[in-house]
């Protein structure tokens, strides 16, 4: 079970039955409104697509618009060609909200986009390869497509939605749109400009809890967590972002007493409503955050986040290094003894430019190292092994003993002894740990040894060295 560690997102469960009550009240006038603008809208035929209609990535139409024309769907920049998805139009930027196929690389200017004839949202490029953006045509039938004023873009079969893209979100939710059952996850974008997976991944889990990981692997690990609402065994399943701005998590089903919605967020004060469009997203560096787009004055505001300080999130300096500051001001840095890999790009990590493989086996190897504290550190990552009743002195000389050790961690709870690399490093004041840091300085064989390889790690280059030991004489490697 995972802890609410900080952040805005605190839920009220003692308020929970009023929240509940007005949420529904809330919900159940939301469904009328729109409802009733889903009417007017289909009544007039506003903006209906019609199968066999095509866009254009090089040249007009590039967009189909939403009624309002805040929201368009269509050819977007990216890179140096284009990608088809759904932009909030604002000036001078719009901000992209939805992405097909977010993970193919960008499409050329004489790429199309065709509502088939048949109903399928086909992505056709230069040389011909066809991406389905959207088939529900295979299960049934679809008479017309639109983009609504929510962000939603929707096909349809006799007026009722056979496929929506509020389906399948990718790092943003739009008010009115749910994180749930199969599609129950935000994946933050690579950048503000390259809207493929990121390293940051949001998920609204069955089991009741919503958490932040660090989009490593396909299997989610608690150690990739670095954010949760700590609700688990509340049995909520669905995340949801209303058009007035309130983030609450729900049951699927509200019939038991017990489910009731968890408020997150409500962001419905903020000003004139019908004239705001919400947006929650997990952005590129790894923090949930909720905007409101003010649409007469053509500014977006950040008004509540789940973390103020970007070291909270887990993965933003590499293996070796650890991040510190406070909220957008910080840095990468390296243990002592270790490089950056790239001076330029500190965020990559930093190496040792000694590692001996496989010590333990090695009966024959001494290896020289120094060991420096740092204090106010922590380290993710699964220890080698915890000792509880070692002193600091201890705890150190724990790590000099164990060859493997490239680090321990003391604490008022025990010495932590951990291999290399240390990952998800953080320096910060509060934290009431020393670090112990093994730095390899070099390495002896003893005589008595026969003919073998050594492999050193230089960097993240490896070099074997094969020493000719027959002489009788012992090789040093040192830096
Ligand atoms: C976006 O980022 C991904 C992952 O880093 C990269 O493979 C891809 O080439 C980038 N796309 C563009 C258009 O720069
Ligand atoms: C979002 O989830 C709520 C609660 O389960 C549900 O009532 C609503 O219909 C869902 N909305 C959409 C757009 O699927
Ligand atoms: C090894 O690292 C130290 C700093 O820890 C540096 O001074 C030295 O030049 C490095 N040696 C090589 C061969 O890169």
């Amino acid at each position: 079970m995972l802890q609410n560690r900080e952040g805005f997102f605190v839920i009220s469960m003692h308020s929970i039955r009023t929240t509940a009550h007005l949420l529904s009240q809330i919900l159940l006038l939301f469904v009328v409104v729109s409802l009733h603008v889903n009417v007017i809208a289909q009544e007039k035929e506003l903006n209906i697509i019609k199968p066999g209609s095509f866009l254009y990535a090089g040249k007009q139409p590039r967009s189909w618009p939403s009624p309002s024309g805040h929201f368009e769907f269509g050819f977007y920049p990216q890179g140096s060609g284009y990608a088809a998805g759904i932009w909030l139009v604002g000036r001078p930027e719009n901000t992209v909200v939805w992405t097909a196929n977010r993970d193919d690389p960008p499409v050329s200017a004489n790429s199309t986009l065709e509502f088939t004839a048949q109903g399928t949202l086909l992505l056709r490029t230069e040389n011909g390869e066809e991406k389905i953006i959207a088939n529900p045509s295979s299960s049934g039938s679809v008479d017309s497509a639109s983009m609504l004023d929510t962000g939603n873009f929707v096909l349809y079969w006799k007026r009722s939605v056979v496929w929506e893209s509020f389906d399948f979100p990718t790092d943003t939710i739009l008010g009115g749109q749910n994180l749930s059952g199969d599609h129950n996850q935000l994946i933050s974008s690579v950048s503000r400009s390259n809207h493929s997976s990121g390293q940051f991944l949001l998920s609204m889990q069955p089991d009741g809890n919503l958490v932040a990981y660090v989009n490593n692997s396909a299997e989610l690990d608690t150690d990739d967590a670095y954010w949760d609402t700590g609700t688990d065994g509340y049995s909520f399943s669905v995340l949801n972002l209303n058009t007035r701005g309130v983030l609450t998590m729900y049951s699927e089903s509200n019939l038991d007493e017990e489910r009731v919605p968890g408020l997150l967020e409500n962001g419905s004060t903020t000003g004139n409503e019908t004239k705001i469009i919400y947006r929650a997203s997990v952005d590129p560096d790894g923090i949930f955050r909720l905007y409101s787009h003010q649409l007469e004055s053509n500014t977006i505001s950040n008004f509540a986040q789940n973390l103020d300080d970007v070291c909270d999130v887990k993965g933003h300096c590499g293996l070796n290094s650890y991040c510190s500051g406070k909220g957008n001001d910080f840095g990468c840095y390296c243990y002592p003894g270790f490089t950056f890999i790239d001076e330029n790009t500190k965020f990559l990590g930093c190496s040792q430019n000694f590692t001996v493989d496989g010590c333990e086996a090695r009966k024959d190897l001494s290896i020289q190292y120094k060991i420096t504290a740092l204090e106010n550190i922590t380290w993710a990552g699964y220890p080698s092994y915890v000792k509880h009743d070692l002193d600091k002195e201890e705890c150190k000389k724990a790590c000099e003993e164990d060859c493997s050790c490239g680090g321990v961690l003391y604490s008022s709870t025990g010495c932590s002894i951990y291999g290399l690399p240390l990952k998800y490093g953080r320096r910060q004041e509060s934290i009431m740990t020393t670090a112990f840091i093994k730095v390899i300085i070099g390495s002896t064989i003893s005589p008595s040894s026969g003919i073998s390889p050594i492999l050193i790690n230089e960097g993240n280059r490896s070099l074997i060295l094969t020493m000719g030991l027959s002489l009788g004489s012992f090789a040093s490697l040192s830096c």
